[in-house]
């Protein structure tokens, strides 16, 4: 099959470079996939799952860290209610059909978001396959539910406030300290992808996106597959990283060489 050996040849390759610790991806296009095909909503998310499933397999496959996926924002709370119970539906599905391929690849799964506010039947499953698998080292996969980078910051702020922190000690470490990225224990964010042609943050990993890559792919999510995340994992390992600094001191040389 021509895709399955590019997959392997690709696979192969990016593996011989440094590869990014941490890639988080905004799955933006289930709605267009499905209206595409003439099919309601809720089916462009049901594959969207899958592709989840698919994406999942292949960052584990090639060592990546973390895994961050962007399933439901704290504004899609205000999408109809229809779509909004399916998606939940689809989330409880899920954590029930992985829980078997998390804890025999080691994944540690996590959630950051406001995710007190998901229905119980989502949150109870949430929390039992959080606490399962939390001993787990192989790769964190983390579903941002109810989250946004705005609310993050915001409870953040809370929380220093609450700790009774002096202004001189709201530091960025301090600020970090907080985020729920941070109670996830996850590493710095290399590479935000986001699919299907939109060209834009929307809320997501604000803070820890200051310094990432960022890869926009026409790809719908449903058809982000094995391939696409390697070819996206590709194509960070050709850009050079310089975090403010000149592209002469990033390779060691000094300023202005
Ligand atoms: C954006 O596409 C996608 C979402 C709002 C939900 C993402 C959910 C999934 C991929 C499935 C469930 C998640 C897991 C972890 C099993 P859109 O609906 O905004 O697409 P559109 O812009 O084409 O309308």
């Amino acid at each position: 099959m021509p895709e399955k050996g590019l997959i392997d040849e690709l696979r192969d390759r990016v593996r011989k470079s440094p590869l990014p610790r941490h890639v988080a991806i905004i799955m933006d296009g289930n709605g267009r996939w499905a209206e595409l095909r003439g099919l309601p909503r809720v089916e462009g998310h049901r594959a969207g799952s899958e592709a989840v499933r698919a994406v999942t397999r292949e960052a584990r496959r090639i060592g990546l860290e973390a895994l961050t996926l962007y399933a439901f924002s704290a504004q899609n709370w205000g999408r109809p209610e229809e779509e909004v119970g399916a998606l939940m539906a689809l989330l409880a599905e899920y954590l029930d059909a992985e829980r078997d391929e998390i804890m025999e690849n080691g994944i540690r799964l996590e959630a950051v978001g406001e995710v007190e506010r998901l229905p119980s039947f989502v949150r109870g499953r949430l929390d039992r396959m959080r606490a399962e698998s939390a001993g787990n080292r192989g790769m964190v996969l983390t579903l941002a539910l109810s989250y946004g980078g705005r609310e993050e910051l915001v409870q953040a702020a809370r929380r220093l406030v609450r700790r009774g922190l002096p202004p001189e000690r709201i530091t960025e470490d301090a600020l970090e300290g907080e985020l729920w990225t941070s109670d996830a224990r996850l590493p710095t964010l290399d590479l935000l992808v986001r699919t299907s042609g939109e060209r834009r943050i929307s809320n997501f990993l604000l803070w820890q996106s200051a310094y990432a890559e960022l890869s926009f792919v026409e790809t719908l999510w449903p058809d982000f597959r094995e391939l696409s995340l390697l070819q996206a994992v590709a194509d960070f390992q050709t850009r050079e990283r310089r975090f403010g600094l000149t592209g002469a001191q990033v390779a060691g040389g000094s300023p202005g060489e």
